[in-house]
């Protein structure tokens, strides 16, 4: 402490000491309890007798028993009649309820018992001990419910969730059935910290020191009087405190109390994306001299700005934000939220060199936000697909009205402690943005009344600034500012043009557009002084492993956006040669984004596939042709291309296989970095030198194919970079299993994620192979899902065996919580030699 007389460095100390003592471990004083509430539920899907369901006294033994999260449509067949359509994933829907019973003893009475879910898809209504605890329409946000008015002490309490999904297509992609992600409980004293209570702003920050503002929702249920102390004291990863605050509060007959704090920390560290440092906040609450509550904010200190001429700035370094779109789906695990899965989503992911996640279209998984903080991304956190006007039959149009302004809210306080959030995305093409919307949406008046826009009509009204559209989009933007001035407001948006209704509304802070690679350059004499970000881009189409000649063909698929486009394989070329016709090459789009510094960078659709919205074909694609990593998770040649331009590893990557007709041409392609030229050889002949010119990504060759071994050699300065060989595979002898990890945790549910490949004799892959493995654990392990990449395949994500597709396939085992020591995964083939690995549980 700097300035502080020898009096009030005591006291500091004094504090310090008894924090410190008070947020170390377990913490005797403390009266808040944070439960996860996963385990032990009731599961039945299907019609029931809805108000029997409610009676504590019903039957429910005969309910399936399960953990959450629990996504019940992954669970099931794919299926052409599923209301979902292909564009939902084609997997079933339905009527979902869980049930569980629990006992809080009586010396628990006084309390107050919260249960927040992280989200619940969809429709969702909550029941305790018969009571309605509230409906939540939307699938993705997640709320709390007081539980404490029916609770019954020493009793047993029953939880009744109803889930619904009946009406469908609701979606454009796969959403997912029931409580797929988190459920806590929180039980506090009636005088406690709200809800994502606190939120901690950076106000000041130099070189020496950071300032920071913790703005504290104190909650008083009981709306007693009197004062608590609320001491707040800022944590480095060590666990020492840097900085901290005592303040007095004065209880009033108010629900709750803002109560501000600011606190310096010297020297801070800052959070940025190779070092994403953060610090814990803990906020306490005192009263009589007992701790009554305590919570933990993670925060980072950062400073960012967007340049309209210069793009985004981090900690005053210009990046380029190089990020991807990511659906929630964890391909064969569906939407059931799982950290791990997530994980290992990013982790591929930052080693390709990306930068940023765009959580597209919806609030993401809490668990998704935390890797990013700690992982180090430019998070883009997204509320809607659409707005008041629908994109499918039963989507959340029919509530928005209603409840926009409830789920942006809990989006916003929920998320805006995250030091990866940098901008608010409130709508994905909504349709409002085109500037013939209004024509068959509300009047102004009928608006007003409505979606509650505030909108005081004046007779200097006319029709060009009297638009609905931009007013609604002004109401969103003003609702996210309200609640965090921190971080720029921008909308996704595919008109292109000034016209806009959203742009025109001058409430966005940065112009978003998806795709339009053409219209970039005139964005500055379009949007003067304007920030810019390209909030989606690209949507090229691959089948890993696929591979359509020439290469240099370029094919729009589909040929209209409105309807399916059939081929015999249902594959599209993994050369960057196939995109939908409002997209673009990778190459062609990374080109312009990299060569202009007013760009503050692009969100790629998509890192991932995901299920469902199989452009360009219908039945029996299932799943995406979109991802730069295929639905398992295997990169598509593409990834090594970013990977040549945003890492600084070397890289050669040649491709496609040696497996071909003998005579057939053949392109050969190579991304390399860090060489001036690659020379390609077959066997053993050279088949010339090639480099990239300005503007180009890759280099090519053209043969006539001849089984046997093609070399490439990468070369600086005369000197070897990278050599990659790649041999003509023989016939499907064996199988190898390469786990991403051997140990796994025994008191968590972690995943293990195990490539298997089928290779021939010599042990080269086979690129064409299509076997099917079956595959079988000791009794510590768990099949959790299977996979192959293949976006037509219509075989069970939860299975034990699976046909291999190009050579490859996944299986996700998990371990039996509680048990240890050394189990074996094995994996059989017909005709094959069979493969086992053994993962370590402790
Ligand atoms: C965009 C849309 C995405 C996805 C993509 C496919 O227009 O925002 O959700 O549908 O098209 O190309």
């Amino acid at each position: 402490m700097i300035g502080t007389n020898k009096k009030t460095f005591f006291i500091i100390l004094f504090l310090n000491i008894t924090f410190a003592l008070a947020v170390n471990g377990e913490n005797v004083f403390s009266s808040r309890q944070f439960i996860n509430f996963d385990s032990g539920w009731r599961f039945h899907l299907g019609e029931i007798d809805s108000i029997g369901v409610l009676n504590k006294k019903y039957n429910d033994s005969t309910w399936r028993l399960l953990n959450l999260p629990h996504d019940w449509a992954i669970e099931g067949d794919f299926d052409i009649h599923n209301p979902s359509g292909t564009g939902g994933g084609a997997l079933p829907g339905g009527l979902g309820w869980y049930r569980k019973t629990f006992y809080p003893d009586l010396s628990q009475k006084g309390k107050y018992f919260f249960l927040r879910f992280d989200g619940v898809y969809m429709n969702s209504e909550v029941f305790l001990n018969g009571h309605s605890l509230g409906i939540r329409p939307n699938g993705y946000v997640s709320f709390e419910y007081d539980l404490t008015p029916y609770l019954l002490f020493d009793k047993e309490n029953v939880l009744v969730v109803k889930v619904d999904n009946r009406k469908q297509p609701n979606s454009r992609w796969y959403s997912g059935c029931g409580i797929y992600r988190h459920v806590w409980m929180t039980v506090t004293s009636p005088i406690h910290i709200a809800l994502w209570g606190t939120y901690v702003t950076t106000v000041g920050l130099d070189n020496n020191q950071a300032l920071l503002n913790i703005q504290t929702t104190l909650k008083n249920e009981e709306k007693s009087h009197g004062k608590v102390q609320l001491f707040t004291l800022i944590k480095n990863k060590k666990g020492t405190v840097v900085a901290s605050s005592r303040s007095d509060v004065e209880m009033t007959d108010s629900l709750e109390t803002i109560f501000n704090q600011k606190l310096k920390i010297l020297h801070p560290n800052l959070w940025s994306l190779s070092n994403p440092y953060q610090y814990t906040v803990c906020s306490q609450v005192w009263q009589n001299g007992k701790l009554i509550d305590e919570y933990k904010t993670c925060t980072g200190v950062r400073s960012f700005r967007f340049d309209a001429e210069k793009g985004f700035f981090l900690n005053n370094k210009h990046v380029k934000i190089n990020g991807v779109c990511l659906h929630h789906d964890l391909g064969c695990l569906g939407s059931a939220v799982n950290k791990r899965a997530i994980e290992r989503q990013l982790k591929i992911l930052k080693e390709m060199g990306c930068n940023g996640i765009r959580c597209s279209h919806n609030p993401p998984a809490p668990e998704l936000l935390d890797l990013c903080d700690s992982m180090g991304f430019i998070v883009m956190d997204e509320a809607f697909d659409m707005w008041h006007r629908r994109k499918s039959t039963y989507d959340y149009a029919k509530y928005f009205d209603r409840w926009y302004e409830r789920d942006l809210t809990s989006l916003v306080v929920r998320d805006r402690n995250h030091p990866s959030v940098f901008m608010w995305n409130i709508g994905n093409e909504v349709l409002e943005q085109w500037n013939d919307a209004n024509a068959d949406t509300l009047d102004l008046q009928q608006a007003n009344l409505i979606l509650n826009l505030g909108h005081k009509t004046s007779s200097s009204d006319n029709d060009h600034e009297l638009n609905v559209n931009s007013l609604l989009c002004k109401r969103l933007a003003s609702i996210v500012k309200g609640l965090d001035s921190t971080r720029p407001v921008t909308a996704a948006c595919n008109e292109a043009s000034p016209k806009n209704n959203l742009f025109r509304s001058k409430s966005l802070d940065i112009i978003g557009y998806n795709y339009h690679n053409s219209w970039f350059g005139s964005v500055p004499q379009k949007f003067p002084n304007m920030p810019f970000i390209v909030t989606e881009s690209v949507s090229s189409l691959m089948t890993r492993g696929y591979y359509f000649q020439p290469s240099d063909q370029i094919q729009l698929w589909p040929e209209r956006w409105d309807r399916p486009f059939q081929n015999d394989t249902f594959s599209c070329s993994s050369f960057d040669q196939c995109h939908v016709p409002w997209g673009n090459t990778h190459e062609d789009t990374w080109d312009k984004v990299k060569n202009a510094d007013f760009i503050s960078g692009q969100y790629i659709w998509t890192g991932f596939d995901y299920i469902g919205e199989p452009t360009p074909f219908g039945w029996p694609a299932r799943s995406s042709y979109f991802g730069i990593v295929d639905l398992a998770g295997f990169p598509k040649d593409i990834y090594y291309m970013y990977q040549s331009e945003w890492t600084d590893k070397d890289v050669l990557h040649v491709f496609p296989h040696w497996n071909w007709k003998k005579g057939e041409s053949v392109d050969i392609w190579a991304y390399y970095n860090h060489a001036d030229e690659v020379e390609l050889y077959l066997n053993g002949v050279s088949q010339g030198v090639r480099s990239k010119k300005d503007h180009e990504y890759h280099v090519m060759w053209r043969l006539n194919y001849e089984p046997g071994e093609l070399k490439a050699v990468s070369r600086r300065n005369g000197k070897i970079v990278k050599v990659q060989t790649i041999h003509t595979a023989g016939d499907p002898a064996q199988i190898r299993l390469t786990a991403d990890r051997s140990t796994l945790k025994s008191g968590i549910s972690d995943l293990a994620f195990v490539t298997v490949e089928i290779l021939d004799k010599n042990g080269n892959l086979c690129p064409n192979a299509d076997n099917t493995v079956n595959f079988s654990t000791g009794k510590g392990l768990i099949i959790e899902g299977v996979d192959n990449g293949s976006p037509i395949s219509l075989e069970r994500f939860k299975a034990t065996h699976r046909k291999a597709f190009h050579g490859k396939c996944l299986v996700v085992v998990k371990n039996v919580m509680g048990k240890k020591g050394i189990e074996k995964l094995t994996a059989t083939s017909d005709g094959l030699n069979l493969c086992s690995i053994s993962l370590n549980i402790r």
